[in-house]
């Protein structure tokens, strides 16, 4: 899939070769595919091992550009690994490969230590093996605000929050966080870090909250809410979060850590009655019907109570905010599901 790389060498031009993991995901799929349209300079390499949550036919668009390539691996195999970096000259890294979905960890954890701990470890050991200077490289790697716990009805998780992870994926996203910053002390490789709340959008695998709802929805069956459904999180439409790791990609600070978040706190049985009344106001379908679909169950394992991002850094430093306003990016998203 993808094309036989073509480096694009200009003049006084220091190339690019960007390895993208992941990007057969939700959030790496639309970021593979803002890069390649916007930096034709830059060569894209995307490597994903195309588990269940990913789908390549994201990519179609993008698929035959000169400056994209993609690569079906799995980042637990080290040899692959640093062979890859070697052959392809690889001179940055925006790392999203994970396993995401906190359900699926609580169910069983292995596989989240495997891709997400071992597989960070094989990507830094890889860039620290092949970037013989530091200059002109960069290892960003992207996280999650999950590591950080859970909040009271007060506060907000910023860059100064102690990590206190309490689910197996966000223990995994906090053990990789480490490595990182470790391999920044240690070696002086030059890294990044975002740390964002939940993102939604187009793209995402049916088994994460906004997904099941609209899925839901159409198919007319009942609406699983946790718990009492007051559990809050924030949300950030999925390409306002491409768009600021766009701008950290290019003028961050080596060694930092960045908190992104959509400034959108919500309850989950708020966002879900918002997510029906715009359903409502799409198709025409009864309101109060539709609420009849939401259910209680069981509340997850270990359920963090709220999660907010005080985003002032981010805001004062490069002047990001995120730009979709919720209802604007539920009902894109919500169309997007029904074609
Ligand atoms: N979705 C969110 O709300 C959110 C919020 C903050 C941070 N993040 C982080 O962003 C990243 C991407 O999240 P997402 O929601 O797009 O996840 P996703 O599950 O949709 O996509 C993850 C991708 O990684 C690939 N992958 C998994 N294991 C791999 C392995 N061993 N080798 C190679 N590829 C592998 C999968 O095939 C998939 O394409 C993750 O690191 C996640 O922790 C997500």
């Amino acid at each position: 899939m993808g094309n036989i790389f073509k480096p694009l060498h200009k003049k006084g031009f220091k190339m690019k070769n960007i390895l993208i993991t992941g990007g057969a995901g939700f959030i790496g799929s639309h970021l593979v595919k803002h890069f390649v349209k916007k930096y034709p300079n830059y060569h894209i390499f995307n490597v994903d091992k195309l588990t269940y949550a990913s789908n390549i036919k994201f990519l179609n668009e993008i698929e035959n550009e000169n400056n994209y390539t993609f690569f079906k691996l799995d980042i637990c195999d080290l040899n692959s690994i640093l062979e890859f970096f070697n052959e392809k000259n690889i001179t940055h890294v925006i790392h999203l490969a994970a396993e995401s979905h906190v359900d699926k960890s609580i169910e069983s954890s292995i596989v989240f230590g495997k891709s997400n701990v071992l597989g960070t470890l094989n990507l830094l050991e890889a860039a620290k093996n092949n970037w013989k200077s530091n200059e002109e490289k960069l290892f960003y790697h992207i996280s999650t605000d999950e590591v950080f716990g859970t909040l009271g009805e007060k506060g907000k998780f910023s860059e100064e929050s102690k990590y206190d992870p309490h689910s197996p994926y966000s223990a995994s996203k906090a053990a990789s966080d480490h490595f990182v910053r470790a391999f920044h002390d240690t070696y002086k490789l030059p890294t990044i870090i975002s740390n964002c709340s939940n993102n939604y959008g187009p793209n995402q695998n049916k088994e994460k909250l906004i997904p099941t709802i609209i899925h839901n929805l159409i198919t007319n069956t009942e609406i699983p809410i946790y718990g009492d459904g007051k559990n809050i999180r924030d949300w950030l439409f999925v390409q306002d979060h491409v768009d600021a790791i766009d701008l950290l990609f290019h003028k961050g600070k080596i060694g930092e850590t960045y908190c992104i978040g959509g400034e959108n706190e919500l309850s989950n049985i708020e966002l879900t009655k918002k997510i029906i009344s715009i359903y409502s106001s799409i198709t025409g379908i009864d309101n109060i019907k539709l609420n009849k679909l939401i259910k209680y169950v069981k509340d997850r394992l270990g359920h963090d109570k709220r999660y907010a991002i005080d985003i002032t850094k981010i805001k004062n430093e490069f002047n990001w905010i995120p730009k979709t306003n919720l209802e604007k990016g539920l009902s894109d998203t919500i169309k997007y599901y029904l074609n």
